[in-house]
């Protein structure tokens, strides 16, 4: 089983759920997080709460655990597709937040390796992409791999809140803006962890932007 668990709105969910795979199931891949602490007892909030809470369930429910902890996905930019469709300009947040940003592919890539190799029990993958990139790079990355050049407008995260997620509940927001600032100022590390699994260098967010320009177009 490969488990992608929608944190924070199905965490009431999670001990059912976690119960029934463990009748079918004798292998599990958890899609965790990076940040999510390796000391069980380290608490903490909002989205990585929940993650390091699943994971406790996954380690109790007797299956042949592995936990995939990937830094942030490449794939978080498509909340920009409709500014950029519309024109030149991203307004968002946090612009010098440095990420070290995944394809999905690669996280594909290493799922099915932990899923049909023995010996990955047990084991807390970090994966991440290649290089770290501000936000403001990604950006620019998107603007070459479309052809016409992205800029980005730096918002208040007061300001974001309002225009950018009104309406989400208050914790996922303070989960993302809090997780935002804290990247201005460490930014995510980078591992080699996703070549070592699957033997082919992770790939770069400028090929990520590529492989989705036309998303964005
Ligand atoms: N994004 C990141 O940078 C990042 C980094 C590390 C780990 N992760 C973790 O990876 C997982 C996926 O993240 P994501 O960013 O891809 O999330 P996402 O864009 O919100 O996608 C979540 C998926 O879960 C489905 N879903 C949501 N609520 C559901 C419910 N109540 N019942 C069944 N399905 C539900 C959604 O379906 P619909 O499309 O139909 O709504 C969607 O396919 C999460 O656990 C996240 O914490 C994400």
């Amino acid at each position: 089983m490969f488990l992608v668990f929608p944190t924070l709105r199905a965490d009431h969910a999670a001990p059912a759920v976690m119960k029934k795979i463990a009748e079918h199931a004798r292998r599990i891949v958890y899609l965790s997080a990076a940040s999510v602490a390796d000391n069980p007892d380290e608490h903490a909030e909002g989205i990585i709460g929940s993650h390091a809470r699943m994971e406790r369930l996954v380690e109790q429910s007797g299956m042949e655990w592995t936990f995939l902890r990937p830094s942030g996905f490449a794939a978080n930019t498509l909340m920009w597709v409709d500014q950029i469709r519309a024109g030149d300009v991203v307004r968002w947040f946090h612009g010098a937040a440095t990420r070290s940003l995944i394809h999905e592919h690669d996280i594909g890539a290493v799922a099915v390796r932990v899923l049909i190799e023995e010996g990955h029990g047990g084991a807390m993958y970090h994966l991440t992409g290649p290089s770290q990139l501000t936000q403001v790079e990604q950006a620019h990355a998107i603007g070459e791999a479309i052809g016409r050049p992205v800029r980005f407008e730096e918002l208040a995260p007061e300001v974001a809140r309002q225009e950018l997620f009104a309406g989400a509940p208050a914790t996922l927001v303070n989960s993302i803006l809090n997780a935002h600032a804290k990247m201005v100022r460490e930014p995510e590390p980078v591992t080699s962890t996703v070549e070592e699994l699957t033997g082919a260098a992770a790939r770069t967010f400028h090929q990520w932007a590529l492989d989705h320009a036309s998303d964005f177009r």
